[in-house]
């Protein structure tokens, strides 16, 4: 979900409209504001469906207002209907709230505060949360409006189990608008004579790059000229203004027509900007001050633990796989969300990546939080810069591969692995790799952006083949070794926005019971490089093709003999195995985007997703 919220001299409506357009990939199935025109009441707009849908409300109703408070949501309580949308009023409707998290406790303060006469709108966790703190409000002596609202949000906050990113603001403080974290983001924007509070600095980097990152217990105040962080206990907190590295059009789709295609056409760049400054010719090693490891400690590694979730799981399975090859460390990954509850053995010499695009991913700071308390050094591969977990990890490396919109992750992941390609490279030049097998690992990384871009050069030839098989009943994407981790991300991307169910597998695992459900109108694709494993995964082409089943294969350049049993092959070009994941990714890519663009589906938004889940 995502908040955007504006106090300045500007009317406040058509500011938090754009803060909400560009967070739209944080939720999309309603949205709503607030806005506090200096009047009794605040004017409150919601509709369920796109930001299309409010701005249209926004356009007729022309709510005036310098202040105000806004939300994208993405449903946890309650169905996206009009009336859960957020803001949410309290009892007597002066006081409004927008919420991201879940308050876990919600039914039992619902119940209590029921027995005391207040009634409920909606079905949300949020509106019992705005309830609680404006009845705090009411019943304060506090002369001090704002220290009165102030306690207000702190005396709820109290109360409540669970995560939240909050803005609130009352209709007889027509200067001052709250905002407090825990578990969910949010920081300040510093404008002149304005300031915002928002989930993410995509939605103030239009009005101002100077951003405040606001920890978890903070508790902020925004005035049109001023900003007071303070934690819980009424403590000044320590605050840090960062400058924000991208500007408004680097998150702007331009000339494609979706973020998905930009970002899948920005790989050879942002490939060239993770591996930017980071790979030594002198020392034939990659170079990550990050980490915060001097090779002493590193060399005492004797166990690697990867979490995430999504797209940046299949990532660090990649990466399981090229640590294990290339620098013979033993490496566990894990599914951040398991990770958390489980109970991990580690020892001092464990090391642990969390693996983030948002950086802000609940269950995967949460395992991070979990390594930790149990004394492990947790390093971040994360994209957003100053995200949570960048500042709490212990160390790590940013992937830059700049804002990635797209619901769907794709240059992410291959950033990610490029990344992991790159840990493992300085690993293994640690324990074994010669400099000459170094060396060589640093030609053929630099040559991976061309090679994707003769990938991308075939485009066409992959809608017409997305084209074909578009009215699947469902696909099965196969691979071995490095590349199942692949099939499972192509899988993932097929079920993320065209709705075609699919899913990965080892290639070998076929024949133990996916056969079963190959028939004509299920088409499998096969990820089957040059590499060792090449004649297995013919023969688990051609038990596909006796039974009927249509076959895509991602094969390498010069592997010809492929065109006699499958339908359609993709070529990718050659290079050492422990690289195809990276490219072998991008026909798959774009085999589900072209799939999802014949099917109509929504390609940037597809339904039920969020860009960035803040919730468990
Ligand atoms: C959501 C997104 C996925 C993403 C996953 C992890 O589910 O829809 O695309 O892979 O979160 O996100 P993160 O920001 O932690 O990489």
């Amino acid at each position: 979900c995502g908040i955007v919220g504006y106090i300045g001299n500007r009317q406040a409506s058509s500011i938090l409209l754009d803060g909400l357009r560009r967070l739209e990939y944080r939720g999309y199935d309603s949205a709503g504001m607030a806005l506090n025109g200096g009047g009794e009441n605040l004017r409150i707009l919601k509709r369920a469906g796109r930001i299309d849908n409010l701005r249209q409300a926004v356009t007729e109703a022309n709510p005036l207002g310098t202040m105000g408070i806004s939300h994208t949501r993405w449903a946890t309580h309650g169905p996206a209907t009009d009336v859960n949308a957020h803001p949410h009023p309290d009892q007597n409707g002066k006081l409004v709230l927008v919420h991201n998290g879940v308050i876990e406790n919600y039914q039992t303060l619902r119940d209590q505060l029921t027995a005391k006469g207040h009634t409920f709108l909606s079905q949300t966790d949020t509106e019992v949360l705005s309830h609680l703190v404006g009845t705090y409000f009411d019943e304060s002596k506090e002369p001090d409006g704002t220290l009165r609202l102030v306690n207000a949000v702190k005396a709820a906050l109290a109360r409540v189990k669970g995560t939240y990113g909050i803005a609130v603001m009352h209709a007889d403080l027509p200067g001052v608008i709250v905002g407090a974290r825990l578990g969910s983001p949010l920081i300040v924007g510093l404008g002149d004579h304005e300031h915002f509070l928002a989930s993410d600095v995509s939605a103030v980097v239009a009005h101002t790059r100077d951003v405040v990152y606001l920890n978890d217990y903070d508790i902020v105040t925004i005035t049109k000229d001023r900003y007071d962080v303070q934690s819980h206990q009424g403590v000044p907190a320590e605050v840090k203004v960062s400058r924000v590295e991208f500007s408004a059009d680097d998150a702007e789709k331009g000339e494609f027509p979706h973020f998905m295609l930009k970002e899948i056409y920005e790989q050879p760049n942002s490939l060239r900007n993770a591996m930017r400054g980071r790979l030594s010719r002198d020392e034939c090693t990659a170079i990550m001050g990050g980490l915060n490891m001097s090779p002493k400690e590193l060399v005492q590694i004797d166990r690697i633990i990867l979490a995430g979730c999504g797209t940046a799981y299949h990532a660090a399975m990649v990466g399981e796989y090229l640590i294990e090859s290339l620098a013979r460390v033993p490496t566990e990954v894990e599914i951040a969300s398991e990770f958390r509850y489980r109970n991990v053995p580690a020892n001092k010499n464990t090391l642990q990546f969390v693996m983030s695009q948002s950086g802000e991913t609940i269950d995967t700071l949460a395992a991070m939080r979990e390594g930790q308390r149990k004394g492990i050094r947790c390093l971040g591969i994360v994209n957003t810069v100053g995200s949570t977990i960048a500042r709490e990890s212990d160390g790590g490396v940013y992937i830059h591969a700049g804002p990635e919109i797209g619901v769907a992750a794709t240059k992410t992941f291959t950033s990610q692995v490029t990344i992991l390609t790159l840990l493992s490279l300085l690993l293994g030049r640690i324990h074994h790799l010669s400099s000459v097998d170094g060396l060589e690992m640093i030609d053929e990384l630099e040559a991976l952006p061309d090679k994707i871009v003769q990938i991308l050069k075939q485009a066409d030839k992959i809608k017409a083949i997305a084209e074909k098989h578009c009215h699947a009943e469902g696909m099965l994407f196969m691979g071995r070794q490095m590349n199942y981790p692949v099939a499972l991300e192509g899988a993932l991307k097929m079920k993320e926005i065209s709705y075609i169910y699919a899913s990965g597998h080892p290639s070998a695992e076929l024949k133990h019971g996916v056969i079963a459900l190959v028939k004509p109108d299920m088409p499998s694709v096969f990820i089957a490089p040059d590499d060792a494993v090449f004649d297995k995964n013919v023969s688990n082409i051609e038990e596909v093709r006796a039974r009927k089943g249509p076959v895509i294969a991602v094969t390498t350049e010069g592997r010809t003999e492929l065109e006699r049993i499958t339908d359609d092959v993709i070529y990718v070009p050659d290079c050492p195995s422990y690289l195809t994941p990276i490219l072998n990714v991008v026909p798959l890519q774009l085999l589900s985007y072209y799939t999802a663009v014949a099917r109509g589906c929504d390609v940037d938004k597809p339904r039920n997703l969020a860009k960035s889940v803040t919730v468990e």
